[in-house]
């Protein structure tokens, strides 16, 4: 099967379709500045986990970061190596398997350390430890994502950590970015060496965690790259490693839905269509954002009308039955027509990670568009996996 990649037409039903060669050359990139700048990148499966394309991802990187038992199997069975991982709280009933699938295992206190630190080494000597330090230092600006708004759950303080570390606590491990800048790391990069570099001669290695999102097209690489070789320059002994999740993913697909009804009110104009916000592209409602639609323009305006006398200005509307799920409104070239597909632009990175199967509404398929134009369809989903999830 092959489509027109700009318009999808023929597709009757929902796809999320990632493209390859967008895939490929985000994974180029990265690759290029984890040996330029001498680190290690690895891939946070939080943002994108769509295991079927992880031979793709074996030919750029070695290794992949977990946040649960779920996701440390995966990197171990599905991705071929040990996970680094780190959860906000392990518990005694996933330890042991958690620790069977790591490699690095991140705890994010030191009383999960002082719980988890014996029996995970008994079930994997070769373990190598971690704890998150929090450098009280974020620029992002959405509570919703920040890890050092006060009162935070995530990592430890230097205030609280101890002068002399524990003897097998070997790296440290900092997320305090999100869709950032290389400049925001430069900054935040000062905070996070005024608080705990003291303790950088105790420690074999330190991530920086996600949200370098280097692959944007405005990123500034070589500051990244420069960056990071400024810090090996000053910490020799140190191993870096990021894991980003967006930056993998991002634009590298689109979710292509298709107009089913078309309705009005109060001279709003609907087009309800066969996929949902809420079900669908979570994202746009939690973060919130409006999604990019291939061919409309976004109308900033939140007090504009998708009125009745503008042929072509649209709410576009979920087909689940929460009333809020709907944005809008866009404009576009031309009047929607029932059947017209409504193309949602960067839909990969942690919208196929975060869907749900609310209402029972069926969920998009997924499909990988390689890069000779052949389409494969890697997953329809069925009845059967919507039962499952509630048997
Ligand atoms: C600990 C940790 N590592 C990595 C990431 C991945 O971040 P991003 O997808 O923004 O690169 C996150 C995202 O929340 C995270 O919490």
């Amino acid at each position: 099967m092959t489509f027109d990649l700009n318009t999808f037409e023929g597709l009757r039903t929902p796809y999320y379709i990632l493209e390859e060669k967008r895939l490929r050359g985000n994974l180029e990139l990265i690759k290029s500045v984890a040996e330029k700048a001498n680190v290690e990148i690895i891939l946070a499966f939080k943002a994108y986990a769509l295991w079927k394309t992880f031979p793709i991802f074996r030919e750029y990187i070695k290794a992949t970061t977990a946040s649960s038992l779920y996701e440390a199997r995966m990197a171990y069975e599905k991705f071929g190596t040990k996970a680094h991982t780190y959860s906000p709280a392990y518990t005694d009933y996933e330890i042991e398997d958690i620790s069977r699938c790591s490699s690095f295992l991140t705890f994010n206190s030191l009383s999960q350390y002082s719980r988890y630190g014996k029996k995970a080494k008994e079930v994997n000597p070769d373990l190598n430890f971690g704890l998150r330090i929090n450098p009280e230092y974020s620029e992002i600006g959405t509570d919703l994502y920040n890890p050092c708004s006060p009162g935070t759950r995530f990592g430890i303080t230097a205030d609280k950590m101890p002068e002399v570390l524990p003897d097998d606590i070997k790296g440290f491990h900092c997320h305090c970015h999100c869709e950032s800048g290389a400049d925001v790391f430069l900054r935040t990069l000062g905070h996070i060496e005024d608080k705990f570099s003291k303790w950088f001669g105790q420690i074999e290695w330190i991530n920086f965690g996600g949200g370098h999102l280097m692959t944007r097209k405005d990123y500034d690489v070589d500051l990244l790259i420069d960056t990071l070789n400024r810090f090996h320059d000053r910490y020799p002994l140190l191993k870096i490693i990021l894991e980003p999740g967006s930056a993998f993913g991002w634009q590298t697909g689109c979710l292509v839905a298709q107009v089913v009804d078309l309705v009005e009110d109060k001279g709003i104009k609907t087009a309800i269509l066969n996929v949902s916000f809420t079900c669908h592209m979570p994202d746009c409602l939690e973060m919130p954002y409006m999604p990019v639609v291939r061919g409309a323009e976004i109308i900033e305006d939140v007090n504009m009308k998708c009125s009745l006398d503008d042929d072509n200005v649209y709410r576009l509307g979920g087909n689940s039955c929460l009333s809020g799920d709907f944005m809008g409104c866009w404009r576009f070239h031309n009047e929607l027509k029932i059947g017209d597909n409504v193309i949602f632009e960067d839909m990969l990175h942690y919208t196929t990670v975060k869907t749900n199967m609310f209402n029972g509404i069926t969920h998009p398929s997924i499909a990988i568009m390689h890069t000779n134009g052949e389409f494969e369809i890697l997953r329809k989903f069925t009845y059967k996996d919507y039962l499952n999830r509630m048997d």
